[in-house]
């Protein structure tokens, strides 16, 4: 765990912790936006007025019970690799959950992070863009770990998942010491990247059944391509589909 790797993106940097916020990705980026914090900046929280996720749904999480940060990258990548964000954030968050010997632990297309079907993680990235780059990167994170009921019938938690209560900050730690890896794999190649995260897809080649354009749709992914569509074989032909477009059922 205390291998050094080059380029340290956490080493050395600003850790703020607030014990309530509004979101931790609306701070993070007012601050980095004041040019107050640098890359690999992090904040944490234990509860969120107005936590957000992504399709503009919330994200509500019992107080002190869950891990709910945000960190600032500059990857500097095109725009048009953004979806290598959504890949290194996804593996890092299964490779670390990894750790806890979990069974049936998924990626959910784009990057829900999913136990036994149920949803354990949420991730949202946002962008800056400028001159066709990502110059920054906010990507907040929320991850169950103590919470016990939920609202959502579809949601777990490490604690329910294990049976037993999880230290948060043992978590973040290992999320940290996996992105900071990710984060080096950036620049490779799209499609090996592709091949990880499509390892770790749920529903690969399986029946699903999906709301496509508001029509409900049964069909198999086949593919993920470099912009993070969907390729959906339905009735024998491929649908490309984008996330505003689709929507499991
Ligand atoms: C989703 O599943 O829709 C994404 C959820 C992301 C939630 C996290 S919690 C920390 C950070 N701050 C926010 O307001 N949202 C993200």
């Amino acid at each position: 765990m205390s291998k050094k790797i080059a380029n340290n993106l956490f080493e050395d940097k600003t850790n703020v912790y607030v014990s309530e916020c509004r979101s931790t990705n609306d701070l993070l980026a007012y601050l980095v936006k004041k040019k107050i914090l640098s890359e690999g900046s992090l904040l944490v929280t234990d509860y969120q007025k107005k936590g957000r996720g992504q399709r503009k749904n919330t994200w509500v999480s019992e107080q002190a019970k869950n891990l709910l940060f945000s960190f600032v990258i500059k990857p500097k990548i095109l725009l048009s690799e953004q979806f290598k964000l959504h890949i290194i954030t996804s593996i890092s968050l299964v490779k670390s959950l990894k750790t806890f010997n979990l069974k049936k632990l998924k990626i959910k297309w784009p990057n829900d992070i999913y136990i036994s079907g149920k949803k354990v993680a949420g991730i949202l990235i946002e962008n800056q863009i400028f001159m066709k780059k990502i110059s920054h990167s906010i990507i907040g994170i929320g991850l169950n770990v103590n919470q016990t009921s939920f609202n959502i019938l579809n949601a777990t938690s490490l604690t329910k998942e294990l049976n037993s209560e999880i230290e948060i900050q043992e978590v973040l730690n290992l999320i940290k010491y996996n992105f900071n890896i990710e984060y080096n794999n950036l620049h490779l190649d799209m499609n090996f990247l592709l091949n990880r995260y499509k390892r770790e897809l749920f529903g690969l080649n399986e029946s699903l059944d999906f709301l496509i354009n508001n029509q409900k749709m049964t069909g198999k992914i086949k593919d993920v391509n470099s912009d993070g569509t969907l390729n959906i074989l339905i009735n024998k032909k491929i649908k490309r589909c984008d996330f505003g477009s689709i929507s499991y059922l």
